[in-house]
């Protein structure tokens, strides 16, 4: 284990085997719609490229690069640094997210692809804090993975200043590992 890490949260066979699961359910529900998969970068990349393969029917992909103006923290002044190329008027649009925090980022994502009038837009994410949203964020994701607890978790596609992107693991990031930084 990488020594930053407190505790693994999620180890990669649990990952392996939720991700299976909900490309069941996506598969079911994704059936003769040649759905949009656009994943939001960049934590999503390891999750998109796993959950990808799961979705067994005929897709696209794409993707959106959006950040907040300020800082580390989602500040909720988000801005689009690559929007989608693809035309989803009309089109089964799944976004997909690595976690699902205060809720800035997916919320201001959601209403940004709602404004391209989708055939149907709906939201697969693979953490969820609950704990950590915003008030008066009303948004749900339509698939959820794994909901975690109130900690800063880092590992397959989640960063700190950039780091532990490619950890195959879920960790619990040391809090000295933010001090030193
Ligand atoms: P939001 O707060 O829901 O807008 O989440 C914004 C972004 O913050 C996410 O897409 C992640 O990139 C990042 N983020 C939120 N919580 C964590 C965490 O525990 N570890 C790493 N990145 C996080
Ligand atoms: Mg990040």
């Amino acid at each position: 284990m990488e020594n930053n890490i407190k505790e693994i949260l999620l180890t990669e066979e649990q990952i392996k085997n939720r991700i299976k699961e909900l490309g069941e359910e996506l598969t079911r529900e994704y059936e003769g719609k040649d759905p949009v998969v656009i994943g939001v970068l960049k934590g999503v990349v390891v999750f998109y490229a796993d959950m990808i393969r799961e979705i067994k029917v005929p897709c696209q992909m794409d993707f959106m690069w959006i950040s907040s103006y300020a800082g580390t923290q989602s500040t909720g002044n988000m801005e689009i640094k690559r929007d989608v190329t693809v035309d989803i008027k009309d089109r089964h649009v799944l976004i997909l997210e690595d976690i699902f925090d205060t809720g800035n980022s997916l919320d201001y994502t959601y209403r940004h692809l709602m404004f391209k009038q989708p055939a149907s837009l709906k939201i697969c994410t693979l953490l969820d804090k609950p704990d950590r949203r915003r008030p008066g964020i009303t948004l749900k994701a339509d698939y959820t993975g794994f909901t975690i607890p109130n900690e800063f978790v880092v590992g397959y596609g989640l960063d700190f200043n950039e780091h532990y992107r490619n950890l195959p693991y879920v960790g619990i990031l040391k809090p000295e590992a933010y001090e030193t930084k």
